[in-house]
């Protein structure tokens, strides 16, 4: 059974205003920080990594050291048609190999969160990991008046890892691809399929950097030495 990563980067960072991905923390660039937890993770065997075209050349630099660097392949405009390009580079082993898909924006997570959606993703074929909302959720309209508050006991924020049986994520992206369905992540696809999905619980730290704010947290923790990376 083979476990493959992709790691989509092929983003342009509106909300930050620059390609974060290619940011330095501590003289590392974010992506190489992600790219070496996966690396260093015994549950994963391969890793392909999906950027911009025109960045393809640097990161296969960027990253010649990583071991378990397969490919390094083109995104496209979308989140989803840059995993979905990446999902073309997957070479399947057998029938229960894993897909794992991770932000190239989440350099906090950890070696035991990878392991602990592959293992879920093993048993139940499809496992992502989140945490339980902390903050209470709203609905808004567009002038900022209050529509209606969520159940929090229900709400769970999403992030990465999202680990899957290949062969079910593969034909969940060529199903939305044929039908022109364009979702926020790849276990949105996957309900589609009314594939059952597990929930595991992962760690506020392993956020993504999205804006300016997210940023000092990361570089503030990565030069704490909180995070394990490096
Ligand atoms: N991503 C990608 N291809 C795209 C868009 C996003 O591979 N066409 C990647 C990003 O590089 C990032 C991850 O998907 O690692 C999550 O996306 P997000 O945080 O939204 O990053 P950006 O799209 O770069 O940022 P923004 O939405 O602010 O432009
Ligand atoms: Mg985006």
């Amino acid at each position: 059974m083979k476990v493959t990563a992709i790691i989509p980067a092929a983003g342009s960072g509106k909300r930050i205003n620059a390609k974060k991905q290619f940011m330095e923390i501590n003289g590392q660039a974010v992506l190489s920080i992600t790219v070496s937890v996966f690396d260093g993770c015994q549950s994963i065997d391969d890793v392909i990594v999906v950027v911009a075209k025109e960045d393809i050349e640097l990161t296969k630099k960027l990253l010649k050291d990583f071991k378990k660097v397969k490919s390094v392949v083109a995104g496209g405009s979308e989140r989803q048609d840059s995993v979905y390009n990446g999902l073309k580079d997957v070479v399947q082993d057998s029938d229960d190999d894993i897909v794992v898909v991770h932000d190239a924006a989440r350099p906090l997570v950890t070696k035991e969160i990878i392991a602990k959606a592959v293992r879920e993703a093993k048993v139940s074929k499809a496992a992502i990991i989140g945490v339980p909302s902390k903050d209470t959720i709203k609905t808004v309209s567009p002038e900022n008046v209050v529509l209606g508050t969520l159940d929090r006991g229900s709400i769970w924020q999403i992030q990465t890892p999202q680990a899957f049986r290949a062969d079910l994520i593969i034909s969940a992206h060529d199903d939305a691809a044929r039908h022109g369905i364009i979702a926020l992540d790849d276990t949105a696809l996957t309900e589609r399929q009314r594939i059952s999905t597990e929930i595991v619980p992962g760690s506020a730290l392993a956020f993504k950097i999205t804006t300016e704010d997210d940023w000092a947290m990361a570089e503030a923790l990565v030069k704490a030495g909180v995070v394990e990376c490096y």
